[in-house]
C-alpha cells in the first residue's frame, strides 16, 4: 500500500489566459483511494485530466505506473490507456447506444476480442456494478441519475485497469444513492485491487470512502493527508470546508 503510483511534482498549468495551477504536488499510493477536494474552479478536473494526459501541464513532472508523462512515447501512451479508467464528471455515455454498446466501446475499441467474449465480459461488468441484465438493452434516456453513474463505472471498469479516475462520481446523487455508490467503489477496490483517485466535493465520501486526500487551492495542494490529519490543518481554506466537522469527527472518534 506503499507504493507511489502517481506522483505529481510541482506542475505549472495554464489554460487559455488563466494560471490553474502553480507549483501543485501530490502523490497517491497503490491500493488507496485518494480524495481531491476544493472548491469550484479550483482545478481539480483540470489535475485528473493532466493524469490522463489529456491536458499538459506546462512544466512540471508527473509520473504515473512508472512513465513519465513528459517524455513517453506514443507507444507507451498506447498501453498507458488501456490502464486506467475514467468517469469524467458529466457522466458522457453515448446517448445513440444501449447499456451494453456503451460498456462494450472501449472493448472493441482497444482489443479484437469475439462479440460473443465482449458480450459476455459486459455482463459481468454490468453485476459488478449492482445492474441487472435487464439493464443492458436500455438507452441512457431510460435510465435514472444513479444507473447512469454504475454504467460509466462499469464501462470504466470494461479493460480490467489497475487505475480508476472518478471525477465527482455521486454528483446529482440523493444522499442515499450517494451512499450505496460510495461502498460500491468501496467494494470494487477491496475486490479487484484497484488504485482510485475520486474528485469530490463531497464530505460524506471523504469521510466513508476516501482514505487520503488533498485540499486544492490558491492553485496549489493547500493540505494533504487523511481526515484526522487534514482536519487539523489551520489553513483557512481548509477551515473552511471542514467548518463544524470537527464534532463530527469527534463524536465518530475518527472515520
Ligand atoms: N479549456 C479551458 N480553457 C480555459 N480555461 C479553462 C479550460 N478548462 C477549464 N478552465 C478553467 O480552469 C479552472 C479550473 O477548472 P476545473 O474544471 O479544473 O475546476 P474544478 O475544480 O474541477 O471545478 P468544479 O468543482 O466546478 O468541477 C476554471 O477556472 C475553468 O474556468
Ligand atoms: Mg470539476
Amino acid at each position: 500500500m506503499n507504493k507511489i503510483v502517481i506522483s505529481v511534482s510541482d506542475i505549472v498549468t495554464r489554460l487559455g489566459l488563466n494560471l490553474i495551477h502553480d507549483g501543485l504536488s501530490m502523490s497517491v499510493k497503490r491500493g488507496e483511494i485518494y480524495g481531491l477536494l476544493g472548491g469550484s474552479g479550483s482545478g481539480k478536473s483540470t489535475l485528473l485530466k493532466e493524469m490522463i494526459m489529456l491536458v499538459r501541464p506546462e512544466s512540471g513532472e508527473i509520473r504515473l505506473l512508472e512513465h513519465n508523462l513528459t517524455s513517453i512515447t506514443l507507444t507507451e501512451i498506447a498501453k498507458l490507456q488501456r490502464r486506467w479508467g475514467v468517469l469524467f464528471q458529466s457522466g458522457a455515455l453515448y446517448s445513440s447506444l444501449t447499456v451494453k454498446e456503451n460498456i462494450g466501446i472501449t472493448l472493441r475499441e482497444y482489443t479484437c476480442l469475439p462479440d460473443t467474449l465482449i458480450q459476455e465480459i459486459v455482463r459481468v461488468k454490468l453485476r459488478m456494478v449492482g445492474l441487472s441484465d435487464g439493464a443492458a438493452d436500455l438507452y441512457p434516456s431510460q435510465l435514472s441519475g444513479g444507473m447512469i453513474k454504475r454504467v460509466a463505472l462499469a464501462r470504466a471498469l470494461a479493460m480490467d485497469p489497475e487505475l480508476l479516475f472518478l471525477d465527482e462520481p455521486t454528483s446529482g446523487l440523493d444522499p442515499v444513492g450517494a451512499e450505496a455508490f460510495d461502498h460500491l467503489i468501496l467494494e470494487l477496490r477491496d475486490i479487484l485491487g484497484l488504485t482510485i483517485v475520486m474528485v469530490t466535493h463531497d464530505l460524506d465520501s471523504i469521510w466513508t470512502v476516501v482514505d487520503r486526500f488533498a485540499v486544492l487551492g490558491d492553485k496549489k495542494v493547500v493540505a494533504e493527508g487523511c481526515l484526522a490529519d487534514v482536519i487539523e490543518n489551520p489553513h483557512p481554506i481548509v477551515q473552511q470546508f471542514f467548518k463544524g466537522a470537527r464534532g463530527k469527527i469527534r463524536s465518530q472518534n475518527g472515520k
